[in-house]
Protein backbone atom coordinates (compact mmCIF):
# COMPACT_ATOMS: atom_id res chain seq x y z
CA UNK A 1 0.00 0.00 0.00
CA UNK A 2 1.09 3.38 -1.28
CA UNK A 3 0.88 5.41 2.11
CA UNK A 4 -0.36 8.64 0.26
CA UNK A 5 -2.82 10.11 -2.20
CA UNK A 6 -5.61 7.56 -1.22
CA UNK A 7 -9.26 8.26 -0.56
CA UNK A 8 -9.87 5.98 2.63
CA UNK A 9 -13.04 5.18 4.41
CA UNK A 10 -12.45 3.77 7.73
CA UNK A 11 -15.83 2.29 9.51
CA UNK A 12 -14.58 2.19 12.74
CA UNK A 13 -12.85 5.71 13.48
CA UNK A 14 -14.81 7.94 16.06
CA UNK A 15 -12.18 6.42 18.73
CA UNK A 16 -9.21 4.48 19.20
CA UNK A 17 -6.73 2.44 17.01
CA UNK A 18 -9.28 3.86 13.60
CA UNK A 19 -9.31 7.27 15.15
CA UNK A 20 -5.47 7.36 15.37
CA UNK A 21 -4.99 5.86 11.57
CA UNK A 22 -7.56 8.35 10.17
CA UNK A 23 -5.55 11.48 11.81
CA UNK A 24 -2.14 9.35 10.59
CA UNK A 25 -3.35 9.18 7.17
CA UNK A 26 -4.45 12.53 6.97
CA UNK A 27 -1.33 13.92 7.27
CA UNK A 28 0.42 11.51 5.27
CA UNK A 29 -1.90 13.04 2.27
CA UNK A 30 -5.27 10.96 2.09
CA UNK A 31 -8.54 11.69 2.04
CA UNK A 32 -10.10 10.09 4.81
CA UNK A 33 -13.96 9.44 5.65
CA UNK A 34 -14.58 8.45 9.26
CA UNK A 35 -17.36 5.97 10.60
CA UNK A 36 -19.12 4.91 13.22
CA UNK A 37 -22.20 4.84 14.96
CA UNK A 38 -21.88 8.04 17.51
CA UNK A 39 -23.19 10.83 15.52
CA UNK A 40 -21.76 12.92 18.28
CA UNK A 41 -18.24 12.04 17.54
CA UNK A 42 -17.98 11.85 14.10
CA UNK A 43 -19.28 15.67 13.76
CA UNK A 44 -16.33 16.70 16.37
CA UNK A 45 -13.91 14.66 14.48
CA UNK A 46 -15.47 16.62 11.18
CA UNK A 47 -14.99 19.49 12.95
CA UNK A 48 -11.95 19.57 14.67
CA UNK A 49 -10.05 17.91 11.27
CA UNK A 50 -11.01 20.13 8.57
CA UNK A 51 -10.64 17.77 5.29
CA UNK A 52 -11.87 14.36 7.33
CA UNK A 53 -15.28 13.68 6.42
CA UNK A 54 -17.87 11.54 8.41
CA UNK A 55 -20.48 8.88 7.42
CA UNK A 56 -22.68 7.34 9.68
CA UNK A 57 -22.71 3.18 9.77
CA UNK A 58 -23.72 0.41 12.09
CA UNK A 59 -21.83 -1.97 10.89
CA UNK A 60 -24.04 -4.68 12.67
CA UNK A 61 -26.58 -4.11 10.48
CA UNK A 62 -27.21 -5.03 6.52
CA UNK A 63 -29.23 -1.74 5.38
CA UNK A 64 -26.84 0.53 7.49
CA UNK A 65 -23.79 -0.78 5.51
CA UNK A 66 -25.59 -0.76 1.98
CA UNK A 67 -26.87 2.92 3.02
CA UNK A 68 -23.49 4.07 4.04
CA UNK A 69 -21.01 2.29 1.35
CA UNK A 70 -23.18 3.72 -1.41
CA UNK A 71 -23.33 7.38 0.01
CA UNK A 72 -19.63 6.85 0.22
CA UNK A 73 -18.90 6.06 -3.26
CA UNK A 74 -21.22 8.44 -4.24
CA UNK A 75 -19.51 11.27 -2.43
CA UNK A 76 -16.36 9.97 -3.14
CA UNK A 77 -15.98 8.35 -6.18
CA UNK A 78 -12.23 8.43 -6.22
CA UNK A 79 -12.31 5.96 -2.85
CA UNK A 80 -9.45 3.44 -3.23
CA UNK A 81 -9.31 1.70 0.45
CA UNK A 82 -11.15 0.54 2.99
CA UNK A 83 -9.86 0.22 6.52
CA UNK A 84 -12.27 -2.39 8.66
CA UNK A 85 -11.87 -1.45 11.80
CA UNK A 86 -14.91 -1.53 13.92
CA UNK A 87 -15.08 -3.69 16.46
CA UNK A 88 -16.52 -4.59 20.01
CA UNK A 89 -15.08 -6.91 22.73
CA UNK A 90 -16.50 -8.10 25.55
CA UNK A 91 -15.89 -10.40 28.85
CA UNK A 92 -17.90 -14.00 27.51
CA UNK A 93 -18.81 -16.23 30.51
CA UNK A 94 -20.49 -19.27 28.86
CA UNK A 95 -21.85 -19.90 32.75
CA UNK A 96 -24.27 -16.40 32.56
CA UNK A 97 -27.33 -15.90 30.50
CA UNK A 98 -26.34 -13.23 28.24
CA UNK A 99 -23.65 -15.44 26.70
CA UNK A 100 -25.15 -16.07 23.80
CA UNK A 101 -26.51 -12.29 23.19
CA UNK A 102 -23.11 -11.32 23.50
CA UNK A 103 -21.06 -13.99 21.27
CA UNK A 104 -24.05 -12.97 18.52
CA UNK A 105 -23.17 -9.81 18.60
CA UNK A 106 -19.59 -9.90 18.61
CA UNK A 107 -20.10 -12.37 15.38
CA UNK A 108 -22.11 -9.87 14.03
CA UNK A 109 -20.05 -7.01 14.40
CA UNK A 110 -16.42 -8.55 13.89
CA UNK A 111 -17.09 -11.11 11.40
CA UNK A 112 -20.26 -10.46 9.30
CA UNK A 113 -19.29 -6.71 9.38
CA UNK A 114 -16.28 -6.97 7.77
CA UNK A 115 -17.75 -9.90 5.04
CA UNK A 116 -20.66 -7.31 4.11
CA UNK A 117 -18.54 -4.50 3.65
CA UNK A 118 -16.33 -5.96 1.80
CA UNK A 119 -19.10 -7.44 -0.46
CA UNK A 120 -20.74 -4.41 -0.65
CA UNK A 121 -17.55 -2.23 -1.59
CA UNK A 122 -15.26 -4.70 -3.76
CA UNK A 123 -17.18 -3.82 -7.14
CA UNK A 124 -16.52 -0.15 -6.56
CA UNK A 125 -12.69 -0.91 -5.49
CA UNK A 126 -12.01 -3.01 -8.30
CA UNK A 127 -13.27 -0.27 -10.49
CA UNK A 128 -10.10 1.76 -9.16
CA UNK A 129 -6.71 1.50 -10.70
CA UNK A 130 -5.32 0.22 -7.56
CA UNK A 131 -6.87 -0.64 -4.40
CA UNK A 132 -6.66 -1.68 -0.65
CA UNK A 133 -8.86 -3.70 1.73
CA UNK A 134 -6.98 -3.99 5.12
CA UNK A 135 -9.08 -6.13 7.38
CA UNK A 136 -8.36 -5.79 11.20
CA UNK A 137 -7.57 -8.80 13.32
CA UNK A 138 -5.32 -9.22 16.57
CA UNK A 139 -2.44 -11.22 18.24
CA UNK A 140 -5.92 -13.08 19.60
CA UNK A 141 -6.54 -14.77 16.39
CA UNK A 142 -3.57 -16.74 16.69
CA UNK A 143 -3.61 -17.19 20.96
CA UNK A 144 -7.32 -17.08 22.36
CA UNK A 145 -7.67 -15.13 25.06
CA UNK A 146 -10.46 -17.70 27.02
CA UNK A 147 -12.11 -14.66 28.98
CA UNK A 148 -13.44 -13.56 25.44
CA UNK A 149 -14.06 -16.55 23.52
CA UNK A 150 -16.33 -15.73 20.56
CA UNK A 151 -13.90 -12.41 19.91
CA UNK A 152 -10.77 -14.12 19.33
CA UNK A 153 -13.11 -16.68 17.28
CA UNK A 154 -13.84 -13.65 15.15
CA UNK A 155 -10.31 -12.57 14.51
CA UNK A 156 -8.78 -16.28 14.01
CA UNK A 157 -11.67 -16.14 11.27
CA UNK A 158 -10.83 -12.57 10.13
CA UNK A 159 -7.29 -14.04 9.70
CA UNK A 160 -8.46 -16.47 7.84
CA UNK A 161 -11.15 -14.55 5.38
CA UNK A 162 -7.87 -12.30 4.98
CA UNK A 163 -5.86 -15.24 3.46
CA UNK A 164 -8.43 -16.54 0.94
CA UNK A 165 -9.27 -13.11 -0.30
CA UNK A 166 -5.82 -12.13 -0.97
CA UNK A 167 -6.02 -15.11 -3.13
CA UNK A 168 -9.55 -14.62 -4.83
CA UNK A 169 -8.69 -10.45 -5.28
CA UNK A 170 -4.93 -11.43 -6.78
CA UNK A 171 -6.56 -10.83 -10.05
CA UNK A 172 -7.80 -7.85 -9.58
CA UNK A 173 -6.26 -4.63 -8.16
CA UNK A 174 -7.12 -4.71 -4.86
CA UNK A 175 -4.60 -5.82 -2.71
CA UNK A 176 -5.62 -6.93 0.77
CA UNK A 177 -3.73 -5.74 4.04
CA UNK A 178 -4.02 -7.25 7.58
CA UNK A 179 -3.48 -5.48 10.50
CA UNK A 180 -2.65 -7.71 13.70
CA UNK A 181 -2.29 -5.70 17.10
CA UNK A 182 -1.23 -6.05 19.94
CA UNK A 183 -3.30 -4.92 23.39
CA UNK A 184 -2.98 -1.43 22.57
CA UNK A 185 -4.12 0.83 25.46
CA UNK A 186 -7.76 2.09 24.17
CA UNK A 187 -11.46 1.72 25.52
CA UNK A 188 -11.81 -1.49 23.80
CA UNK A 189 -11.58 -3.57 26.53
CA UNK A 190 -11.15 -0.92 29.44
CA UNK A 191 -7.82 -1.16 28.79
CA UNK A 192 -7.00 2.34 28.16
CA UNK A 193 -4.62 2.89 30.96
CA UNK A 194 -3.18 -0.31 31.25
CA UNK A 195 0.64 0.01 31.90
CA UNK A 196 1.04 -3.26 30.10
CA UNK A 197 -0.97 -2.21 26.42
CA UNK A 198 1.25 -0.67 24.05
CA UNK A 199 0.37 3.09 23.99
CA UNK A 200 -1.67 4.57 21.20
CA UNK A 201 0.63 6.35 19.61
CA UNK A 202 3.83 3.72 19.44
CA UNK A 203 1.47 2.05 18.21
CA UNK A 204 0.63 4.13 15.04
CA UNK A 205 4.00 5.23 14.73
CA UNK A 206 5.16 1.44 14.11
CA UNK A 207 2.07 0.88 12.29
CA UNK A 208 2.84 3.48 9.55
CA UNK A 209 6.55 2.91 9.21
CA UNK A 210 6.08 -0.77 8.63
CA UNK A 211 3.26 0.35 5.75
CA UNK A 212 5.74 2.94 4.66
CA UNK A 213 8.61 0.96 4.25
CA UNK A 214 7.13 -2.26 2.70
CA UNK A 215 4.46 -1.41 0.66
CA UNK A 216 3.82 -5.13 -0.62
CA UNK A 217 3.48 -6.82 2.70
CA UNK A 218 0.36 -8.56 3.40
CA UNK A 219 0.33 -8.59 7.20
CA UNK A 220 0.95 -5.30 9.13
CA UNK A 221 2.63 -6.67 12.25
CA UNK A 222 4.11 -4.49 14.81
CA UNK A 223 7.00 -5.99 17.17
CA UNK A 224 4.79 -6.63 20.19
CA UNK A 225 2.03 -8.84 17.94
CA UNK A 226 5.10 -10.98 16.81
CA UNK A 227 5.47 -13.38 19.58
CA UNK A 228 1.69 -14.36 19.30
CA UNK A 229 1.54 -14.25 15.55
CA UNK A 230 4.20 -16.71 15.17
CA UNK A 231 3.37 -18.54 18.45
CA UNK A 232 1.86 -22.28 17.35
CA UNK A 233 4.84 -22.36 14.77
CA UNK A 234 7.33 -21.91 16.50
CA UNK A 235 5.28 -24.28 19.34
CA UNK A 236 5.56 -21.27 22.55
CA UNK A 237 1.71 -21.55 23.20
CA UNK A 238 -1.68 -22.51 21.62
CA UNK A 239 -3.88 -20.91 24.09
CA UNK A 240 -3.57 -18.42 27.15
CA UNK A 241 -3.93 -20.25 29.88
CA UNK A 242 -6.59 -19.72 32.48
CA UNK A 243 -3.97 -17.62 34.88
CA UNK A 244 -2.91 -15.73 31.81
CA UNK A 245 -6.49 -14.94 30.20
CA UNK A 246 -6.63 -11.64 32.98
CA UNK A 247 -3.19 -10.26 31.49
CA UNK A 248 -4.14 -9.92 27.85
CA UNK A 249 -1.94 -10.48 24.99
CA UNK A 250 1.09 -8.80 27.01
CA UNK A 251 4.49 -9.69 25.55
CA UNK A 252 6.53 -9.02 28.63
CA UNK A 253 4.77 -10.77 30.91
CA UNK A 254 4.44 -13.82 29.00
CA UNK A 255 8.53 -13.68 28.33
CA UNK A 256 8.93 -13.39 32.23
CA UNK A 257 6.84 -16.37 33.09
CA UNK A 258 8.44 -18.41 30.68
CA UNK A 259 11.57 -17.22 32.16
CA UNK A 260 9.77 -18.16 35.59
CA UNK A 261 9.24 -21.39 34.43
CA UNK A 262 13.36 -22.40 33.37
CA UNK A 263 13.27 -23.24 37.24
CA UNK A 264 9.72 -24.86 37.84
CA UNK A 265 6.13 -25.44 37.50
CA UNK A 266 5.14 -21.92 38.90
CA UNK A 267 1.87 -20.50 37.96
CA UNK A 268 1.79 -16.83 38.97
CA UNK A 269 -0.35 -14.32 36.45
CA UNK A 270 -3.42 -13.91 39.15
CA UNK A 271 -1.26 -13.25 41.90
CA UNK A 272 0.43 -10.41 39.82
CA UNK A 273 -3.13 -8.83 38.86
CA UNK A 274 -3.83 -8.93 42.05
CA UNK A 275 -1.38 -6.66 43.38
CA UNK A 276 -1.79 -4.19 40.79
CA UNK A 277 -5.59 -3.62 40.69
CA UNK A 278 -7.51 -4.47 44.14
CA UNK A 279 -10.32 -6.69 43.34
CA UNK A 280 -13.10 -4.38 44.55
CA UNK A 281 -12.18 -1.63 42.14
CA UNK A 282 -12.67 -4.11 39.45
CA UNK A 283 -16.34 -4.81 39.59
CA UNK A 284 -17.32 -7.02 36.61
CA UNK A 285 -13.97 -7.49 35.37
CA UNK A 286 -12.90 -8.33 39.24
CA UNK A 287 -15.20 -11.49 39.23
CA UNK A 288 -13.69 -12.88 36.48
CA UNK A 289 -10.08 -12.10 37.82
CA UNK A 290 -10.89 -13.96 41.11
CA UNK A 291 -12.60 -16.93 39.29
CA UNK A 292 -9.58 -17.24 36.58
CA UNK A 293 -7.05 -17.09 39.94
CA UNK A 294 -9.35 -20.31 40.59
CA UNK A 295 -8.69 -22.05 37.42
CA UNK A 296 -4.97 -21.19 37.58
CA UNK A 297 -4.78 -22.95 40.29
CA UNK A 298 -6.28 -25.77 39.19
CA UNK A 299 -4.16 -25.31 35.94
CA UNK A 300 -0.98 -25.35 38.10
CA UNK A 301 -2.16 -29.29 39.39
CA UNK A 302 -2.74 -30.40 36.56
CA UNK A 303 0.25 -29.39 34.54
CA UNK A 304 2.47 -31.07 37.79
CA UNK A 305 0.09 -34.14 37.35
CA UNK A 306 0.90 -34.10 33.66
CA UNK A 307 4.82 -33.62 34.37
CA UNK A 308 4.66 -36.30 36.73
CA UNK A 309 3.44 -38.73 34.63
CA UNK A 310 4.59 -37.95 31.34
CA UNK A 311 8.50 -37.26 32.23
CA UNK A 312 10.59 -37.91 30.60
CA UNK A 313 9.30 -37.51 27.18
CA UNK A 314 7.46 -34.05 28.04
CA UNK A 315 9.47 -32.66 31.14
CA UNK A 316 11.86 -30.52 29.14
CA UNK A 317 8.83 -28.85 27.43
CA UNK A 318 6.79 -28.74 30.96
CA UNK A 319 9.84 -26.99 32.73
CA UNK A 320 11.19 -25.00 29.51
CA UNK A 321 8.14 -23.35 28.51
CA UNK A 322 4.32 -24.83 28.79
CA UNK A 323 3.62 -23.96 32.49
CA UNK A 324 2.79 -20.46 32.97
CA UNK A 325 1.42 -20.07 29.00
CA UNK A 326 0.03 -22.64 27.93
CA UNK A 327 -2.47 -25.44 27.79
CA UNK A 328 -1.62 -28.91 28.24
CA UNK A 329 -2.03 -29.24 24.72
CA UNK A 330 1.07 -28.29 23.46
CA UNK A 331 3.00 -31.38 22.04
CA UNK A 332 6.40 -30.43 20.34
N1 LIG B 1 -6.97 -2.12 21.28
C1 LIG B 1 -6.55 -3.36 21.21
O1 LIG B 1 -5.91 -3.87 22.15
C2 LIG B 1 -6.82 -4.16 19.99
C3 LIG B 1 -6.07 -5.33 19.79
C4 LIG B 1 -6.32 -6.09 18.67
C5 LIG B 1 -7.29 -5.71 17.76
N2 LIG B 1 -8.01 -4.58 17.98
C6 LIG B 1 -9.05 -4.24 17.02
O2 LIG B 1 -8.92 -2.90 16.62
C7 LIG B 1 -10.21 -2.39 16.27
C8 LIG B 1 -10.41 -1.04 16.93
O3 LIG B 1 -10.44 -1.23 18.32
P1 LIG B 1 -9.98 -0.08 19.35
O4 LIG B 1 -9.01 -0.69 20.25
O5 LIG B 1 -9.62 1.14 18.61
O6 LIG B 1 -11.32 0.10 20.19
P2 LIG B 1 -12.35 1.32 20.30
O7 LIG B 1 -11.68 2.56 20.69
O8 LIG B 1 -13.45 0.79 21.15
O9 LIG B 1 -12.85 1.50 18.81
C9 LIG B 1 -13.83 0.69 18.25
C10 LIG B 1 -14.41 1.42 17.06
O10 LIG B 1 -15.31 0.52 16.42
C11 LIG B 1 -16.52 1.22 16.22
N3 LIG B 1 -17.63 0.29 16.25
C12 LIG B 1 -17.92 -0.66 17.16
N4 LIG B 1 -19.08 -1.26 16.84
C13 LIG B 1 -19.51 -0.67 15.70
C14 LIG B 1 -20.66 -0.83 14.88
N5 LIG B 1 -21.60 -1.75 15.14
N6 LIG B 1 -20.78 -0.04 13.80
C15 LIG B 1 -19.85 0.88 13.51
N7 LIG B 1 -18.75 1.09 14.23
C16 LIG B 1 -18.60 0.32 15.33
C17 LIG B 1 -16.61 2.24 17.35
O11 LIG B 1 -17.42 3.34 16.92
P3 LIG B 1 -18.91 3.65 17.46
O12 LIG B 1 -18.96 3.18 18.87
O13 LIG B 1 -19.02 5.14 17.31
O14 LIG B 1 -19.81 2.90 16.57
C18 LIG B 1 -15.17 2.68 17.46
O15 LIG B 1 -14.89 3.70 16.54
C19 LIG B 1 -11.22 -3.46 16.67
O16 LIG B 1 -11.58 -4.20 15.54
C20 LIG B 1 -10.44 -4.33 17.63
O17 LIG B 1 -10.92 -5.64 17.66
C21 LIG B 1 -7.78 -3.79 19.06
Amino acid sequence: MNITGNTIFIPGATSGLGLGLALRFQAAGNHVIVGGRRTELLDRIATEHPGIDAVQIDTADPSSIEKATQQVVAEHPELDTVILMAGIMEFEDLHTADFLETAERTIATNLLGPIRLIAALVPHLSSRPSATIMTVSSGLAFVPLPATPTYSATKAAIHSFSQSLRVQLADTSIQVLELAPPAVATTLLGQENDPHAMPVDEFLDETMSILEANPDATEILVDRVRFLRFAEAEAVSTTFSPCSAVVFDRGEWVRERLADSETGTRCSGGGEEERREPEEDLGRRGQHIQAEQHSCHREQQRAERIADHERPRRSSLITRRALPVLSTETTR
